[in-house]
């Protein structure tokens, strides 16, 4: 287990990473509406001055816990009315509902400003979120838990947003599970990495999000229906979530042994997963009394991939089990080095490499095996990891993961991600001052020293 810093050395990372979020804020029209994703005068990809709704998440956090709700408020506004934007294409649109993966503000030669949203369609990949109205339904739930302002959940802006959110993401259509299908790339990992399909980070933000929408769509005989859908559609995730995405010894054994080509009701295995298509390295590397949600599940496909962002969710959200709970931090235990290594925390357990890295990534020289989003360190899933890690009791986890990061991202010029098994290294392509990395730090700083806890809506 990591040192320990000194309460000076603590301090010090916390005070220049207020500094970084200072420095990073977005205004529009006087007030400040969201931070780019980093600060830099050199930034690694254009995109990156721009304000990303997953990248702000965990800024609104501490603002919100320092009492600075109006941009917090400012910015669930701004994304709302984003959101409404019809987006024309040949032949196709935009819904309105779908909110951009970031935004910035342009300033014109008159000097007027405007918003410019990127909703995939400037993107490199031209990747589409999904995640994007997700977090922002979830921020929407913690603004209200901390300002008690429903009168802001009442606005015709946000009550626009929740139903179309809630339309878009119950309306899927070819779809037997209760998952939500989702393209490749369409959340934090926004590259093409095999993650299409039902990934596991964004079901557990869908879970968050239904309880959130549940929460604070007024009923009306309009929205009665969808309310009622969006209910079953709820509890139907969690079920299936618990059972089918979750993985242990004595699960992996069940699958081993699966009965296939099953037809019809009362199948066991009824996705049709072949036992071949586990991985040899799963059965050496799942220790007793320890477990996780599989990174992706569908017809014949299960993705035994280790996720870290979507099994922390899982936690916080209270989308795992108190049972489940415990295993997955005991894994983080028994794995420290795989999972955690010197840089908290790994996105992705293994990497892929070679042909599957070929096909998976499409030979990606930014996704190279324990790189960036194929198995590098992010300094971002440090707040969720110490967040999930205090929910199941494990605040010795906490402590050793953020007594590691104190020790290098301050030092490291607060990088977007680390390379290697361990992440030793710093990435090879990663930003510095990048923005969701120093609040990754004071978060945990906060729920650590500060004792603060975030008040996500657990199983309402
Ligand atoms: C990268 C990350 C994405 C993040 C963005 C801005 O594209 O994959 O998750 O939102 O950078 O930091």
């Amino acid at each position: 287990m990591a040192h320990k810093p000194s309460d000076a050395q603590i301090e010090e990372v916390v005070e220049q990473a207020y500094a970084l979020i200072e420095d990073s804020l977005i205004y529009y029209q006087g007030k400040a509406v969201g931070c780019t994703a980093a600060v830099t005068d050199h930034v690694a990809a254009a995109n990156y001055t721009e304000c990303f709704i997953r990248d702000f998440f965990p800024v609104a956090l501490i603002l919100l816990m320092d009492g600075k709700s109006e941009v917090v408020r400012n910015f669930l506004h701004t994304v709302a009315r984003l959101s409404a934007r019809e987006k024309q294409f040949k032949g196709h649109e935009i819904t309105p509902g779908v909110m951009p993966a970031s935004f910035s503000v342009r300033i014109d030669e008159a000097g007027a400003e405007s918003l410019s949203p990127d909703y995939g369609d400037r993107a490199i990949g031209r990747v589409a979120p999904v995640d994007s109205m997700m977090w922002w339904a979830i921020l929407l739930d913690l603004y209200v838990q901390y300002t008690h302002d429903h009168g802001f959940t009442q606005r015709p802006s946000i009550q626009g947003a929740l139903q179309h959110i809630l339309h878009l993401s119950l309306n899927t259509t070819f779809e037997v599970a209760p998952t939500l299908l989702a393209p490749d790339g369409s959340f934090m990992i926004d590259r093409r990495m095999g993650v299409d399909g039902h990934p596991l980070e964004i079901q557990t933000l869908f879970y968050g999000m239904l309880c959130s929408a549940e929460k604070y769509l007024a009923r009306t005989s309009h929205t009665a229906e969808v309310l009622l859908v969006a209910h079953q559609r709820r509890s139907a995730l969690l079920t299936y979530l618990r059972i089918f995405f979750w993985l242990d010894v004595r699960r992996l054994n069940e699958i081993h042994r699966y009965p296939t080509e099953e037809l019809g009701s009362g199948s066991v295995n009824m996705l049709n997963i072949y036992p071949a298509s586990i991985p040899d390295w799963v059965e050496d590397w799942l220790p007793d009394y320890c477990g996780y949600f599989v990174g992706n599940l569908g017809p014949g496909r299960m993705d035994f991939r280790y996720f870290a962002q979507g099994n922390l969710l899982a936690i916080l959200f209270g989308v795992s089990t108190q049972d489940q709970t415990r295993d997955i931090l005991n894994l983080y235990e028994k794995r420290w080095s795989d999972l955690v290594g010197v840089s908290p925390a790994k996105i992705v357990y293994p990497a892929v490499d070679g042909l599957a890295w070929e096909l998976i990534t499409g030979s990606d020289p930014k996704n190279v095996a324990w790189s960036y989003h194929n198995g590098g360190n992010w300094p971002v899933l440090l707040w969720p990891l110490v967040a999930a890690a205090l929910e199941g009791g494990r605040e010795d986890l906490a402590w050793s993961a953020f007594s590691l990061a104190c020790r290098r991202l301050q030092r490291d010029g607060w990088p977007e991600y680390y390379d290697g098994k361990t992440g030793r290294l710093i990435g090879r392509r990663s930003n510095f001052n990048q923005v969701w990395s120093a609040a990754a730090a004071i978060l945990s700083h906060k729920m650590l020293v500060e004792e603060r806890r975030i008040p996500f809506c657990l199983n309402v």
